[in-house]
């Protein structure tokens, strides 16, 4: 393919925007779902004086038609309220139990919009930072001084950058995503200098990670934020959606695991591709598991990227693109390793939770699976 005019829409999409997408979408839902979306506005001041779950016990079953350009928004507005209502008693009362029947006025209208968009009818990464990000000055760029947050669970500015921080990270790496397409469609530009560039950016990415030690609190991590974004998978041993045949106990929840960006380089370099050591391997699983998690839009890019790439054995061939290849690979293995070694200090206490184990919101057994990413990712290098 020598024409970037010849990629499926979804690929075009996210060559133009990248994986957060158009970041000026609208920021509220039209009546009649106003309600819902000032219900979400709300949250901080209803989970502090605990009145929340009265708030949603008195809602209507809503199922008016949704405008297309609110429907992403409509589900992450459904999906932020059902953790909200899950978690609400343990916040209050940390001896307390979370709710585990999630009312009919919140599964049906999740469950059909999730059906929809074809994703999970839970809360996704995309639904807490792409979808949740707006651009505060139009006319600025996409960086994280200039976003802010729809919707946060504590109405603490730390949530608040702990959102954004993450759709700023995903604008970091889009001229890398730009150049990765573009050498797979381009046979005429140079590999190697290709993949030095992309090399640099994934430095970047891992800087603008890090800038999440200066803005988010790991105190009010632990006692605001993190409970709010736990799932269900490993986290709440039952959970029943009213009305609704789905084994919602399965399902992982939000984590930048369901970030695109990473697995999109991972698939370019053939890193982490194999099927066959997944099956043998528990956290390769977990890693190809988290693929569900995602908007349809992420997965058939991801899919384009493993069915397009030849990166590997092109690299293959001379020792100066192999020296390059390296370089992406060892980039990525050190934005895992900083991930590795700076979360830690979020994850300590329990987020209020008694009975849970070492598990990440997104239901992972995070001790033993960041390492054997970082340590999966070195070995295959060339
Ligand atoms: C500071 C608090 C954070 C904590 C406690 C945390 C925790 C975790 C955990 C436990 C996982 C494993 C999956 C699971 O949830 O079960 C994970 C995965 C991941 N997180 Fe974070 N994270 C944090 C911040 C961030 C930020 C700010 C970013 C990006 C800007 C990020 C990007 C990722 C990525 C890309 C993965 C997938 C790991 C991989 O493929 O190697 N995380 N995180």
């Amino acid at each position: 393919m020598d024409s970037e005019l010849h990629l499926p829409h979804d690929v075009e999409y996210v060559n133009r925007f990248g994986f957060s997408g158009r970041l000026d979408q609208p920021d509220h839902l039209s009546p009649p779902y106003d309600v819902i979306h000032n219900l979400a506005k709300n949250a901080p001041q209803l989970l502090r004086a605990g009145d929340l779950g009265e708030e949603i016990a008195r809602l209507p079953i809503i199922e008016a038609p949704v405008p297309a350009d609110e429907l992403e928004l409509f589900k992450m507005a459904y999906s932020f309220l059902v953790q909200a209502y899950v978690w609400e008693p343990i916040h209050l009362d940390q001896s307390g139990l979370p709710r585990t029947t999630v009312p009919m006025q919140l599964a049906k209208p999740l469950i059909s919009i999730s059906a929809e968009l074809d994703e999970p009818p839970t809360y996704l990464y995309s639904d807490h930072t792409i979808r949740n990000s707006r651009l505060i000055d139009s006319g600025k760029p996409a960086i994280l001084e200039n976003l802010k947050s729809v919707y946060t669970f504590s109405g603490t500015s730390d949530e608040n950058q702990f959102v954004v921080v993450h759709t700023a990270y995903e604008q970091v790496g889009l001229p890398a995503v730009r150049k990765a397409i573009s050498l797979m469609t381009q046979s005429h530009l140079d590999l190697s200098d290709g993949l030095d560039a992309i090399a640099a950016t994934i430095e970047q990415m891992r800087h603008e990670f890090l800038k999440v030690k200066d803005v988010v609190s790991p105190k009010i991590f632990q006692s605001n934020i993190r409970l709010y974004l736990m799932g269900w998978r490993n986290n709440l041993p039952s959970i029943r959606f009213e009305g609704a045949r789905i084994n919602a106990s399965e399902l992982r929840g939000e984590t930048g695991s369901g970030s695109a960006l990473l697995p999109f380089f991972d698939r370019f370099m053939s890193i982490m591709h194999d099927v066959e050591q997944a099956d043998e391997n528990e956290n390769l699983q977990t890693y190809w598991d988290f693929d569900k998690y995602r908007p349809k839009w992420h997965r058939s890019t991801l899919e384009w990227v493993a069915a397009s790439t030849r990166i590997r054995e092109k690299a293959l061939q001379s020792p100066h693109c192999r020296r390059s290849y390296n370089r992406v690979v060892e980039q990525v293995a050190r934005l895992r390793e900083a991930h590795l070694h700076n979360v830690g200090i979020y994850l300590r206490g329990n987020a209020g939770l008694a009975f849970r184990g070492n598990y990440g919101t997104g239901g992972s057994n995070f001790a033993t699976y960041l390492h054997a990413l970082v340590v999966h990712n070195r070995k295959m290098m060339i």
